[in-house]
């Protein structure tokens, strides 16, 4: 059975383990266990009591950044990122915060296609490219893709 639901403490180290499966170049355990606390709204998506997803998104004023999505290898391509992403989005247009949050950004490197398409699939827009902006694994660096989704029109 799929849930989706609010990433808790408890799930941090099963996350993490996660993040370290899903990235090239994964958070370090600081970074991800300090991504964490009242001004997020995380969520994992979990099948069978297994977490096999994840999003952190920080919320700040009338803006929530998106940092990190991840869908454990063996379950892509079939509509969880999807689904987690639209869950996220109902949320943050209903959640009770002190302003209404307008927009969810989120930035993407330009060789992630299959990020991108996700993103482009829900309705995000390029909004402006961040050049040389992330390390790659040969020691070079990446373009950043930034991207937003109006909650307002949703
Ligand atoms: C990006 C990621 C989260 C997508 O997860 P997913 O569950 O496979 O995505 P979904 O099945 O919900 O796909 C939704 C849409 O995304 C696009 N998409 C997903 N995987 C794709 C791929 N490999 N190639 C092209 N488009 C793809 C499609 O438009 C798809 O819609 P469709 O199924 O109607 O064609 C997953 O590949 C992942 O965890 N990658 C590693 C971590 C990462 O890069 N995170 C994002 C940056 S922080």
């Amino acid at each position: 059975m799929k849930t989706i639901s609010t990433l808790t403490d408890n799930d941090l180290p099963d996350a993490f383990e996660l993040e370290q499966q899903c990235h090239l170049i994964p958070w370090s355990k600081q970074t991800f266990y300090s991504n964490q606390g009242d001004h997020y709204y995380n969520l994992k998506l979990t099948i069978d009591n297994r977490i096999v997803g994840f999003c952190i998104c920080q919320m700040v004023a009338d803006e929530a950044n998106l940092f990190n999505i991840a869908i454990h290898p063996k379950y892509r391509q079939q509509g969880l990122a999807k689904a987690l992403l639209n869950h996220l989005i109902d949320q943050l247009t209903s959640i009770d915060h002190p302003i209404a949050i307008s927009t969810l950004w989120l930035e993407v490197r330009r060789s992630n296609t299959p990020a991108i398409e996700l993103y482009h699939s829900l309705g995000f827009n390029q909004i402006t490219v961040r050049k040389n902006y992330y390390p790659t694994t040969n020691g070079k660096h990446e373009d950043a893709i930034i991207m937003a989704y109006t909650l307002t029109l949703s």
